[in-house]
């Protein structure tokens, strides 16, 4: 269990890589605000868990590291890597986004495409990491990870004041793990609630079931950040224990959350960063969504919002 003190040292470590995002009124009087992990170097929170890894990776001795990702933790991994001046590889799938693969390459990465689900990314990158002697940086299931990204929550108790509900959105469950430490610890009357699509609900049904659940690979889902087939052992403990509750939405209500973004907080954000917005919009007032990145194809959004 990842505790308030490992978010702190997080907090030190990361402080001169990863930003401090603003949270953001949404002007249209919903009551809502949003916090712009969409603005966040590389356009993601994913930097928040890749510094802290990475840095202490380094100290340990690393020259060169190895990681899988949907994307926006590959290029996170590669920003810090560079920053550091280490190599990276970088697993991604053969359908990823393709802003995202070619962000990962003008980090300097060396890419390999392999598989689509994320057992098979695992699978590829531990034999990587072994044959080249570095160290495999995991997207989700690590206390490093969970940690940076458990800065985040630091953040929101500074900016927010008084918050009823806080949305995240749940892929492997690092960042709702982080964050849910750094609230709960706190000790205000802050609930903490996860967003999935209902066509990835491996953390949903893992959640009500009250053990891990794999599901089948999640082809059918906008949100291409969110297609973990399962929750993380380490993610999957914390969220049980730290969580209230996990919400599941449409692929219309993601749709309606790109486009509310757009026109009336005038901000790009990609499917999976607003899946929690996706949540909250149904109950908005006194609420904090979680925008956790901005990397989608431009012409997707375009889709969406023509
Ligand atoms: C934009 C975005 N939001 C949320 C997530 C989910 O993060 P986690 O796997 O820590 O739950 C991801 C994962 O790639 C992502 O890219």
């Amino acid at each position: 269990m990842i505790t308030l003190a490992d978010i702190e040292a997080a907090r030190r470590r990361i402080e001169g890589i990863a930003m401090h995002t603003p949270l953001l009124e949404d002007p249209s009087g919903s009551g809502l605000r949003l916090k712009a992990e969409h603005l966040q170097v590389t356009g993601s929170f994913k930097i928040r868990g890749a510094a802290n890894a990475v840095s202490l990776a380094a100290e340990a001795g690393a020259r060169h590291v190895v990681t899988d990702s949907s994307g926006n933790h590959g290029q996170a991994v590669a920003w810090v890597a560079r920053h550091l001046g280490l190599k990276a590889t970088v697993v991604l799938p053969e359908n990823a986004v393709a802003r995202k693969v070619e962000a990962v390459r003008s980090c300097g990465a060396a890419i390999v495409l392999s598989g689509m689900t994320t057992p098979e990314r695992y699978a590829r990158a531990n034999e990587i990491a072994q044959r080249e002697g570095a160290v495999y940086i995991p997207p989700f299931n690590h206390p490093h990870v969970m940690a940076g990204q458990g800065t985040l929550g630091l953040e929101i108790l500074e900016q927010a004041g008084e918050v009823g509900t806080v949305y995240v959105p749940v892929g492997g469950g690092g960042l709702i793990a982080g964050t849910a430490t750094a609230l709960k610890a706190a000790g205000r009357p802050v609930r903490l609630v996860g967003a999935e699509p209902e066509l990835a609900a491996d953390t949903y049904l893992s959640f009500q079931r009250g053990e891990l659940v794999a599901i089948d690979y999640p082809t059918g889902t906008l949100a291409d950040g969110l297609r973990s087939t399962q929750p993380g052992a380490l993610t999957f403990a914390v969220i049980r224990e730290r969580v209230d509750e996990i919400m599941l939405v449409t692929e219309e209500e993601i749709r309606q959350a790109v486009r509310y973004l757009a026109v009336n907080v005038k901000q790009v954000v990609e499917p999976s960063g607003a899946v929690s917005l996706a949540a909250a919009l149904r109950v908005p007032r006194g609420a904090v969504a979680v925008l956790s990145g901005g990397n989608a194809d431009l012409g997707l959004i375009a889709s969406l919002l023509r």
